[in-house]
């Protein structure tokens, strides 16, 4: 399967990577605007410069391809998956679908009336630590789940797009954690209320810093709270989690998943097993190696994925839902 990459630095790095080390999928060619980050590339990775194009209509003339993968900034992800689907080539573009709702709805409608694939790279829901504590949850041992509590503090200095962009923290990173709530939990959200802030040491010019509160489907409570401008005490990027159930609790902190089982009731006391490590699944692919390879067999073998753009909708109208209740203050 030949694929066009769009934008290659950055993120695009692992991306160029995932590709290169596949047996299932090779490149036809790549889209890059900037012609130092093309050059540099290049040679790092030892891309044919001659393939590297400076827009995709370019590319599209002189080579063929079975797929696109968008790396670009979300701004530019709804003009590229227009002209990849009017196309009729599947995408496979980074998170989020698009940079608003308007231009999400649009390639989803796109992606229905064409029936192309585009699918969504999520590729949180695919890390061993996810995939562990959804095979426990999908066990059924700890029994139903009533609330989700999720921690999520950290301080990156990327310079570029997310420092000048509203909400960063909710628009570019929490889409990840809140994709997650939706596959730990297998329903959707009801109704969020949310706060949003900006600390004063702040170096984003959006806030950074929030704290949300979901209902899901089932009356289960989802809490998220974060910064992207912490000082210290960091998580890891999927965060630290505790998913409370009827029969005792999981957490996810430090990308080590745990169980503490709930087992009778001494007196007025609870007892309980002592917290104890819950061993990793075993993944011969994580994130973006799983993600290609799904792409791979969607458009060879017609096996629809879990993160196509129809279903991806609804994690990223979780974003711009909480932004509209920050906004206007009341619960969406
Ligand atoms: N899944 C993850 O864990 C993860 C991590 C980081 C970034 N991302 C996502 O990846 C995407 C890119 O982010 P980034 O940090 O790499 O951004 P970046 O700005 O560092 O890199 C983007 C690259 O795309 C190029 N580019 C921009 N517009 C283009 C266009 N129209 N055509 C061709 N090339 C173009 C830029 O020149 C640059 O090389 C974003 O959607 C971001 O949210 C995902």
């Amino acid at each position: 399967m030949k694929i066009v990459q769009v934008g290659i630095g950055g993120m695009g790095s692992a991306w160029l990577r995932t590709i290169q080390a596949s047996d299932e999928v090779e490149f036809a060619a790549w889209v890059e605007v900037n012609d130092t980050i093309a050059d540099e590339q290049a040679a790092k990775y030892g891309l044919d410069r001659a393939l590297i194009f400076k827009t995709l209509d370019e590319a599209l003339n002189v080579v063929e391809a079975d797929g696109l993968i968008d790396v670009t900034p979300p701004q530019f992800h709804r003009a590229i998956s227009l002209a990849a689907l009017d196309a009729g080539i599947p995408v496979l573009s980074e998170k989020p679908l698009a940079d608003t709702l308007d231009a999400a709805q649009e390639i989803v409608r796109k992606a229905d009336q064409t029936g192309v694939l585009h699918m969504v790279a999520q590729n949180y829901r695919y890390s061993v630590p996810a995939q562990t504590v959804k095979r426990l949850l999908d066990s059924g041992e700890l029994g139903a789940v009533g609330s989700v509590a999720v921690q999520f503090y950290k301080g990156p200095h990327f310079g570029g797009f997310r420092e000048q962009m509203p909400y960063p923290l909710i628009i570019d990173m929490a889409i990840h954690h809140f994709d997650m709530l939706r596959f730990f939990l297998d329903r959707d959200p009801v109704s969020v209320f949310g706060r949003s802030w900006n600390p004063p040491w702040s170096w984003f010019g959006g806030d950074a810093s929030a704290s949300v509160s979901f209902g899901f489907e089932g009356g289960i409570s989802a809490s998220y709270d974060g910064s992207w401008c912490a000082t210290g005490r960091e998580t890891s990027w999927n965060g630290s989690w505790r998913l409370d159930c009827e029969k005792g609790v999981i957490i996810l902190d430090d990308d080590a998943v745990s169980v503490q089982r709930w087992t009778g009731v001494d007196g007025f006391q609870n007892v309980n097993t002592e917290i104890e490590r819950v061993p990793d699944v075993a993944m011969p692919r994580t994130a973006q190696a799983y993600l290609l390879h799904e792409f791979y067999t969607a458009v060879t073998e017609g096996i629809l994925p879990a993160t196509t753009c129809q279903d991806n909708i609804k994690s990223l109208q979780m974003v711009f839902d909480v932004v509209r209740s920050f906004e206007s203050g009341h619960v969406v």
